[in-house]
């Protein structure tokens, strides 16, 4: 059965802009196509907790001491929901400049080289999608002094897509505090257009990624 695996990591509740997008998307993925399912993951509600041990970065063979047994548990948990999903949405809001904690945690458990990265061939989720939805209260458009302070889809996209091989793809909305800060005032119009064509970007995607 086609698996969508679903992330949110925004702390915002009901005012998250990214939430309400991937929830979009999950929809729009689910109607796309017969028997499918989604597998959601709050990171926020259900967060995990920093990696606590190095060892657990690398697979058995790699490891210089003994793990934790309930750590490797939960890590097993997340690597293989990951590696049992045909498709991947996330939320990303902008946290100081940066992902979420909760969200660089799940992917410190996740990014375990040989086992969803490989140095001799296909790594196991090379080619399947991920659809990261970056939610940011500022501007970040091209020529704006803030164009390359975005430091949360730089990494994403150096494990998820160059590492572990899956196909990235990134719609991101921003200005989405011009209701609350007096400096984006101006910006309304401009973060509505730009929620109306990630929505459209999103339905585009839920109908190709199959
Ligand atoms: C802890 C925190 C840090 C933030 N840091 C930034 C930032 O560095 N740059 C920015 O543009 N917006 C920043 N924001 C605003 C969020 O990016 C914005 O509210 C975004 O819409 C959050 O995603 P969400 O709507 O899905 O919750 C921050 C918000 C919070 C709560």
């Amino acid at each position: 059965m086609p698996t969508l695996l679903h992330l949110d990591s925004s702390a915002g509740g009901a005012r998250s802009v990214s939430r309400a997008l991937t929830a979009e998307f999950a929809d729009a993925w689910l109607a796309a196509g017969p028997g499918r399912e989604v597998v959601r993951r709050d990171l926020q509600a259900d967060p995990p907790p920093h990696l606590p041990q190095a060892d657990l970065h690398w697979p058995s063979e790699l490891r210089r001491g003994s793990v934790d047994p309930a750590a490797e548990a939960l890590q097993s948990t997340l690597v293989d929901e990951l590696l049992a999903a045909d498709a991947l949405v996330i939320g990303v809001p902008l946290y100081n400049y940066s992902m979420p904690s909760t969200l660089k945690a799940w992917i410190d458990h996740i990014h375990v080289p040989g086992r969803t990265t490989s140095s001799t061939g296909a790594p196991p989720l090379a080619g399947r999608p991920v659809v990261l939805v970056v939610a940011r209260g500022a501007i970040y458009d091209p020529g704006t002094p803030m164009a390359d302070a975005d430091h949360a889809v730089p990494p994403l996209r150096q494990i998820l897509g160059d590492a572990l091989g899956m196909d990235v793809h990134v719609v991101a909305v921003s200005r989405t505090l011009s209701d609350l800060l007096p400096l984006l005032h101006g910006e309304a119009d401009a973060h509505r257009a730009e929620a109306e064509a990630a929505r459209a970007q999103l339905a585009a995607l839920a109908r190709d990624l199959g």
